[in-house]
């Protein structure tokens, strides 16, 4: 278990004090605060359908460290989905989720690819290219939302939020050592 303790905002006079030095007014920060809540829903979202998605995309990989990539990478999500609860009661916020369109998109987009592909190598490299865009969409989503919450002054939010960040920037990595180790030669073979 990491330590995502940071109870800087404990002190009611520090309440507006930033540690990026950027401080939103208080009309910005109520419109920030709406829309840093609506996106927390719409990734809320995307990482519950990832846990169904994710299965299927084990299911048609051949290459057996993509295999456990994938099936590493499933239970982190779970992972992630039960850290964005910790996220919504950090800022007293009930956790719901509101369709998120994009991700819903990148999934289709990921149907589309096993289907048309021959299962083996070249399948294994569509799953890469389809399991690359959502951690790119996941990287982009975490990266802006910690730093929403902290110009929000929500801190706790905020080093739970990057601690997802690192781990999905860490997936992506792993999906790019495995397509250039690998899958990539075959295919071309
Ligand atoms: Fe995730």
């Amino acid at each position: 278990m990491k330590n995502t303790n940071s109870k800087s905002s404990q002190n009611g006079t520090q309440k507006n004090e930033k540690q990026n030095g950027v401080k939103a007014k208080p009309d910005a920060a109520e419109g920030l605060r709406k829309l840093f809540v609506d996106e927390l829903k719409d990734i809320y979202w995307a990482e519950k359908a990832l846990t169904k998605a994710i299965p299927k995309m084990i299911k048609n990989a051949t290459a057996e460290e993509l295999v456990e990539a994938l099936t590493g990478h499933l239970e982190v999500t779970k992972e992630h989905v039960a850290r964005l609860e910790k996220v919504f009661s950090s800022i007293s916020e009930k956790a719901a989720a509101k369709k998120c369109e994009a991700m819903e998109g990148l999934m289709k987009e990921a149907e589309e690819i096993m289907q048309q592909t021959k299962k083996g190598m070249v399948r294994d490299a569509g799953i890469i290219l389809a399991g690359q865009k959502v951690e790119h969409y996941e990287i982009a989503t975490y990266g802006t939302l910690c730093t929403f919450a902290k110009t929000l002054d929500e801190n706790d939010a905020a080093s739970l939020l990057h601690e997802t960040l690192e781990e999905e920037k860490e997936a992506d990595a792993k999906l790019t050592q495995i397509a250039e180790s690998f899958i990539n030669a075959e295919a071309a073979r």
